[in-house]
């Protein structure tokens, strides 16, 4: 593999939308602001392959040259998100198709159907012929494979050839008819089919669906969209062995399987745009923008490329807020604290044209430098040593996350509850430990859990004795286990279980039964956990406990005011929870009391003011990062440094100025 060691900053660049005459000055101004590469192409299909099989790449030949005698490597994108009309007006069946039968037409982007045999070639045509090229091109390091892999892809594609690869997809599947109508219980509303030939892709009906077929199609949906990078992949890696292939993901982009597509991947990217202008705030939570930086650095269990990192206010039609002095900068490493080892921005100059005039980059649309330019230079001169330093480093993280596609999917499909959603109730629980400064790993549902004190497992909701012995076992030798409402309900299949009371195959290891529950939508009900008052709302299920399992918090309100909503059990030389409800902030912290209480969990820095910290580790030795999120200066207090080093501004050891960053490094 091509070295990419040297690379930390770099900036997302479209030559194709400027006159050449400007390269050399913007190549000129990326190198003084200490750049190191830029990602280049991803959308440039029409520039590549003006006319089916004319090929034209001495523009790109020239890009790359110019930059890469700036010292500017390049990551070049494969334009497969965006066919050209030539290829369209052409070969119209490669439109996608929605649910409602609408084909969505030219003029925006994924304007595609990933399924179709003719457009799957002309993609492994364009990606074969851009790493022929530049498989040996000393400035080219790296392959992005399309971009943002599900983006605008959510009802699609419901054409004639989605639905074949799907029958195809069930053949494989259930070998026989007879077990998809039994794992669909088709039984219901005479739904049975005779032939795999007959089954149709999820469009509307005239009301209601299949909860197993709709998991089926989600599944088969995350599916061919890996087949889809993977028909990519296989050739890069075939023309272009010694340079890396990525993709850049959506934090919790739901439509394919990030693990999955992971496993294609040297490494993974993630787009970071904290200020995104649908936030109804303004702005993404601190802990929301933490937890996507979590979940990227967990689908690989090691450190990532943001390769799109806001640079300015993000926008279409509509914009969202202008950062604030110093915010860009700290983001940037906010994504470094998490595990980010090379932070690419989005982009360099503000386009003039196109669908995204407002999305603006580091230089504005006149291209003459200003704030954003001058920040992240400061930036990068200051952090480009450091980065060099803890390349490679991970955090140690004792808390883990379940975070299931899968069970996203069943929710989806069936919410249970008005309000309620999947990620919104893992993200609570992320909360719950940001809050508290103490550190995560999202964790798949398949992998090992031994090396957690604690695992929590939001929302099991499709349970199978596997998994329900895995989570026994983990339990039984040590382990710590939080499991909650809707855990055990369903079958792998989306068919509700009925040999055992809820949570069913969970209930030795959570010690408890669920009888009745209450759907509450967005009412609240009052809650006990001693002498303090909290609220529940979604959700309520009415614990039972066992006779060995302890009562953490009761229900306080309702006719099923006293009976348990939250349970600990001890089983074999761990505990488990069991929690009912969906709390608030306040209940949530008090589970941590009673979790911290019966576990080795504990951070060792309290929260101050709005200071996160972070720490990633090489080789024995741990750099903190305390980011200040707010816009006043913040102190804190020594916590345990000692004669710690601070590696950007040293003797300031103690204060932050707003946005500001401190690394610490400490030998263990
Ligand atoms: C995404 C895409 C980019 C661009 C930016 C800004 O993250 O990957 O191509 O569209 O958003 O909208
Ligand atoms: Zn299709």
């Amino acid at each position: 593999m091509k070295d990419y060691d040297n690379i930390h900053f770099g900036v997302d660049y479209y030559p194709e939308h400027w006159p050449e005459e400007r390269w050399k000055e913007d190549a000129r101004l990326m190198a003084e602001m200490g750049l190191g590469v830029v990602r280049m192409a991803e959308f440039s299909w029409h520039k590549m392959e003006p006319r089916e099989g004319v090929f034209d790449f001495s523009w790109l030949d020239r890009a790359i040259s110019l930059l890469g005698s700036y010292g500017i490597k390049t990551v070049l994108g494969t334009p497969t998100a965006a066919p050209p009309a030539w290829m369209v007006n052409k070969y119209p069946e490669i439109l996608p198709v929605d649910s409602k039968g609408i084909t969505h037409g030219f003029g925006g982007r994924h304007h595609d159907c990933q399924s179709n045999a003719l457009y799957r070639e002309r993609c492994r045509i364009i990606a074969g012929k851009m790493a022929e090229r530049y498989a040996d091109n000393e400035n080219v390091i790296g392959w992005q494979i399309d971009n943002e892999l599900g983006n605008s892809h959510s009802d699609f594609c419901h054409c004639s050839s989605c639905r074949k690869a799907f029958q195809d997809w069930l053949r494989k599947k259930y070998g026989n008819i007879d077990s998809l109508n039994k794992a669909w219980g088709t039984a219901f509303w005479s739904q049975e089919y005779n032939d795999f030939s007959e089954v149709y892709t999820t469009k509307v009906t005239a009301v209601g669906e299949n909860p197993s077929q709709m998991l089926d199609w989600k599944c088969f949906h995350s599916d061919l969209i890996n087949d889809f990078a993977k028909n990519q992949v296989d050739i890069i890696r075939k023309l272009a062995p010694n340079q890396f292939i990525t993709h850049n993901y959506m934090g919790f982009s739901d439509l394919v399987d990030y693990y999955e597509l992971g496993k294609q991947l040297d490494f993974v990217c993630h787009d970071q745009y904290p200020l995104g202008y649908w936030y109804p705030g303004g702005k993404c939570e601190n802990y929301d923008l933490a937890a996507q930086l979590d979940v990227i650095r967990s689908f690989k269990k090691k450190p990532f490329w943001i390769m799109e990192q806001e640079s300015g206010i993000a926008g279409s039609g509509s914009m969202g807020r202008l950062p604030k002095p110093g915010q860009i900068p700290m983001w940037a490493l906010q994504s470094v604290a998490h595990g980010a080892d090379a932070i690419v921005f989005f982009r360099w100059r503000t386009c003039t044209q196109g669908t995204e005039q407002y999305w603006h980059g580091i230089l504005p649309h006149s291209g003459i430098p200003g704030r954003s330019y001058d920040e992240i230079k400061t930036m990068i001169s200051k952090v480009t040593p450091v980065m060099k330093e803890i390349k490679g480093a991970m955090p140690n993280n004792k808390v883990g996350i379940i975070y299931s596609f899968k069970q996203n999917f069943a929710f989806q499909i069936q919410t249970q509850s008005v309000g309620f959603s999947y990620i919104s109730q893992l993200l609570k629980y992320y909360k719950m430990f940001y809050d508290k400064n103490i550190p995560v790993d999202f964790i798949a549902e398949n992998e090992r859990l031994c090396g957690y004190e604690l695992v929590v497992a939001p929302l099991l909701y499709l349970m199978n004795e596997n998994m329900a012995s895995k989570l026994s076992d983990y339990v039984e030798n040590g382990g710590n286990l939080v499991l909650t409402l809707r855990s055990g309900v369903k079958d792998d299949n989306n068919i509700c279980m009925s040999d055992a009371a809820l949570p069913g195959l969970l209930s030795k290891v959570s010690g408890c039964k669920i009888l009745e529950y209450d759907p509450l939508g967005s009412q609240k009900v009052e809650i006990e956990v001693g002498e303090k008052r909290c609220i529940g709302t979604r959700w309520a299920d009415i614990v039972l406990p066992d006779g060995d399992t302890e009562v953490v918090a009761r229900y306080a309100s309702e006719f099923y005011k006293g009976e348990a909503a939250i349970t600990r059990h001890k089983f074999g030389r761990g505990s488990c929870w069991y929690v009912g409800t969906e709390g608030d902030e306040e209940l949530y912290e008090l589970l941590l009391m009673d979790i911290k209480s019966n576990t080795k969990i504990n951070s060792g820095f309290n929260k101050q003011a709005d200071i996160e910290i972070v720490s990633r580790e090489k080789s024995g030795v741990s750099y903190l990062f305390l980011i200040n999120h707010s816009d006043k200066e913040v102190s804190y207090t020594e916590m345990g440094f000692g004669s710690a080093e601070e590696l950007l501004y040293g003797e300031r050891l103690g204060k932050l100025a707003p946005f500001e960053v401190h690394i610490i490094k400490k030998s263990k």
